[in-house]
């Protein structure tokens, strides 16, 4: 029983890393029917993120808007892992002659475990006690 887990978790590893995930890609499946494969958005419904100073600026704002969403845009808080959403915001502030650092995992995470902490204290919150 024990070797067959093992052959199991092995078969899904190896599946794992073949798979070349990277930010163009992710950004192909989530964003780019919004946002374009150019960068250029659909103006009037979609920003560009192309030479956006929103985009190139702080990190964490950036990282906190696709984890919330915003206006017309989904959340993608549960849809998309740390690492993943590193990849995607590395690549959209560095393509298309966007200029900016890219964004860890670790960077994700953080901003991550700070608004869920946020949501789970809201939840918590008794709003009728009397
Ligand atoms: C369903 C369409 C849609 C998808 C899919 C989408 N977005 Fe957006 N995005 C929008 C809209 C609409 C806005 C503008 C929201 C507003 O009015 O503030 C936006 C805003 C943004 C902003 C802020 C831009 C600014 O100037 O303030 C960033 C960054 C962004 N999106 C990144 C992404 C990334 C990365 C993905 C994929 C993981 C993505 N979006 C997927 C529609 C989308």
């Amino acid at each position: 029983m024990k070797k067959v887990i093992l052959m199991v978790l092995l078969g899904v590893a190896a599946q794992a890393g073949a798979q070349t995930v990277d930010g163009k890609a992710v950004f192909a499946t989530n964003c780019a029917a919004c946002h374009q494969a150019s960068g250029a958005g659909i103006p009037g419904a979609f920003p560009a993120l192309k030479g956006n100073t929103f985009v190139q600026g702080d990190p964490g704002a950036v990282i906190s808007t696709v984890l919330k969403g915003r206006a017309g845009m989904p959340t993608f808080a549960t849809s998309i892992d740390d690492e993943k959403l590193a990849l995607v915001l590395s690549y959209i502030r560095q393509s298309w002659g966007n200029k900016a650092d890219a964004v860890s995992a670790q960077e994700v995470q953080a901003v991550r475990s700070q608004s869920s902490a946020g949501e789970v204290i809201k939840q918590e919150q008794p709003t009728n006690v009397h």
